[in-house]
């Protein structure tokens, strides 16, 4: 089936994922506030997930591939607008997780204070995301895929799969760079 998808499919597939993680944080921050407490492990793993699926591996594939190649067209103004939205968008997923890491090191050395933090920056991120998908998945794909042919479609697509067989790797070597400088 592979040769039939188009190539925001692999796309609007992590879409999917990134929603199940979301529904994940809005009930953990039913909990922060019933308990007034957060697992730091917990944030780590939505930290990590940002980082490596969200941000490395999805935005990397908008952003290195279909933004890029969409940058070499005749874009409508509309288009370019929504693009240059979309790109702000990730660069402040990136910058309020930044934030949560901060915050969550805080709290995990013992500062109960950075708790609210912890929350709104997971509320922030909960919020935006669906948005920012909707609008990817509803018009700016089905839009951009007027720019290419078929087959320049195709040739995106595999170098979407080229992008992500790296990704497993660039992982677990800055893993082990990580250890390396503890
Ligand atoms: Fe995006
Ligand atoms: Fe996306």
């Amino acid at each position: 089936m592979e040769h039939l998808m188009q190539a925001r499919g692999p796309l609007m597939i992590e879409h999917r994922l990134i929603e199940r993680m979301i529904s994940i944080i809005k009930d953990v921050l039913i909990q922060i506030e019933s308990t007034q407490k957060v697992d730091p492990v917990f944030v780590d793993t939505v930290v990590d997930f940002i980082h490596t699926y969200a941000d490395r591996t999805h935005h990397g594939k908008e952003e290195n591939i279909l933004f890029r190649n969409l940058s070499k067209r005749d874009l409508s103004t509309e288009d370019q607008q929504i693009m240059k939205k979309l790109l702000d968008d990730h660069a402040f997923a990136r910058q309020e997780t930044k934030a949560l890491v901060e915050a969550n090191t805080r709290y995990r050395n013992g500062d109960k204070s950075a708790l609210p933090e912890i929350a709104s920056k997971l509320r922030t991120i909960a919020e935006f995301y669906p948005e920012h998908i909707e609008k990817e998945d509803k018009i700016f794909f089905p839009a951009s895929m007027a720019y290419f042919t078929d087959e320049e479609d195709h040739s995106m697509l595999t170098r979407f799969w080229e992008f992500d067989r790296k990704m497993i790797h660039e992982k677990y070597g800055s893993v082990v760079e990580g250890l390396e400088k503890d």
